[in-house]
């Protein structure tokens, strides 16, 4: 007899081409704050959050609420031929909490890679000049112009070239694997001043729009630069006028314990990009900049059918309150602390994971088959995530390599669920590495 899952399994394989792919074979039915529910009764404790999406909880009241409330009254109108409230609210709200005591205005998008599209739209219009650099290990999105920015070659952009032009990538601050050889801190941040290398070498500052990058690259491995480097960045981009682009659709929304990742490097982006987190689920994401040239592009040059649509506009004002007001980033901030504290045990008691890092409860451990030459233990992670889920708790992994084990579950976790999540991990760590 095959179960439900299995049938539907069947189906999907039939009428789903592969390419849109899954990291586990469970279909779900329901979903309430850190635990998802298979269609057979399964019950997975969730520590991927539905890649970073879900950290208010899956169906959080106060969201489901908003929902329920403006999908009653309307769905849709286009907000290029009828406004409304949530939008403008919604894009208030994040000029406020954005860093930066400059006006900024915000607009909004459906996904993360449409939030990157069209930041590097408005950044070259703005400067009038092509070039935008991106970073070794980025991810932007999977449309052409956020594909060409993303560093990873399979699965993301093998056979799927020619790639959009004027894309030049540098090496970013992996202290872990540094790509310019050098050890922090002695290197005295020597991977921001390469910026300045860069423009003799790759392209001239002159005909160089932007720099795009993430405060803590997500599927790149949660890298997580030194608190020098995002300063001495934006430096260098001010003294040669070029804009800084911060991609904060993984890392925002309180993923790292400030609503802002980049708060932590204390410095004002001009763009700053938003999606995944920001309305709890639903489709959303936002740009943010400086009101100076977020204005600039003309009448009619930006805009989306079903962009900053009204339910999840005022999913995201719920998203907000909860975070803000409710005090579930003040949790984030703990949740941070205890996971922080935890994995770094783990560490010292498993000569398999080569690096704890990240910020608040964005977490990854990087996994080596030997902590001297850093060879990445790519097969042990697929491992260690298949035993994890056989167990039902649901992780990712991430990395250029694939060896890194991202934690994002969601701040609602309860105590016990999160205790028995670290449980089943160390179970398996201990497994794999002896
Ligand atoms: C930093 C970053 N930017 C952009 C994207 C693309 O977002 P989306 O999948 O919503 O297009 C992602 C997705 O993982 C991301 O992590």
């Amino acid at each position: 007899m095959i179960n439900q899952e299995e049938k539907l399994r069947m189906l999907r394989n039939e009428h789903v081409p592969q390419g849109p792919f899954n990291t586990t074979t469970a279909f779900i039915k329901e979903a309430v704050g850190a635990i998802m529910v298979g269609v057979d009764g399964r019950e997975y404790i969730d520590f991927a959050g539905g890649i970073g999406v879900n950290n208010v909880g899956h169906c959080h009241p106060k969201v489901v609420a908003a929902i329920k409330n403006q999908a009653e009254k309307f769905i849709h109108t286009c907000f290029h031929v009828a406004m409304y409230s949530p939008y403008v609210d919604l894009a208030a709200k994040l000029n406020e909490l954005a860093p930066g005591s400059f006006p900024k205005m915000t607009m909004f998008a459906n996904s993360g890679a449409e939030a990157v599209e069209n930041a590097i739209k408005i950044v070259r219009y703005v400067k009038n000049r092509p070039g935008i650099i991106c970073f070794e290990n980025a991810f932007h999105g999977r449309t052409y112009m956020a594909m060409s920015l993303t560093s990873k070659i399979k699965p993301y952009k093998l056979g799927f070239g020619p790639f959009a032009p004027e894309v030049y990538r540098m090496p970013f601050a992996y202290c872990y694997r540094c790509p310019i050889g050098l050890a922090y801190p002695k290197c005295d941040i020597a991977c921001a001043d390469y910026l300045e290398k860069f423009f003799i070498t790759h392209v001239a500052p002159e005909a160089t729009a932007a720099v795009i990058a993430e405060p803590i690259q997500g599927e790149g491995g949660f890298i997580t630069p030194p608190p020098e480097y995002f300063p001495k960045l934006k430096k260098i981009c001010d003294k040669y006028d070029l804009a800084l682009i911060i991609d904060e659709v993984q890392s925002g929304s309180g993923r790292t314990g400030k609503f802002f990742a980049i708060e932590h490097w204390g410095i004002e982006p001009d763009i700053i990009t938003l999606a995944k987190s920001l309305a709890g689920g639903m489709p959303l994401s936002a740009i943010t900049g400086r009101a100076e040239m977020m204005n600039q592009p003309h009448v009619g040059g930006l805009g989306g059918t079903y962009s900053g649509n009204p339910v999840s506009c005022n999913a995201a004002l719920a998203v907000l309150e909860i975070l803000m007001e409710d005090g579930l980033l003040k949790r984030a901030e703990e949740l941070g602390n205890t996971l922080m504290e935890r994995c770094t045990s783990l560490h010292e008691k498993y000569e398999i994971i080569g690096e704890v890092r990240g910020k608040g409860p964005m977490i990854g451990l990087e996994l080596v088959r030997d902590r001297e030459t850093k060879e990445p233990a790519v097969e042990e992670t697929k491992k260690i995530i298949q035993r994890c889920f056989e167990k039902d708790l649901i992780l990712l992994s991430c990395g250029s390599f694939g060896n890194v084990i991202r934690i994002l579950m969601p701040f609602v976790i309860t105590d016990a669920q999160l205790e028995k999540g670290l449980a089943i991990l160390e179970e398996t760590l201990h497994e794999v590495n002896s």
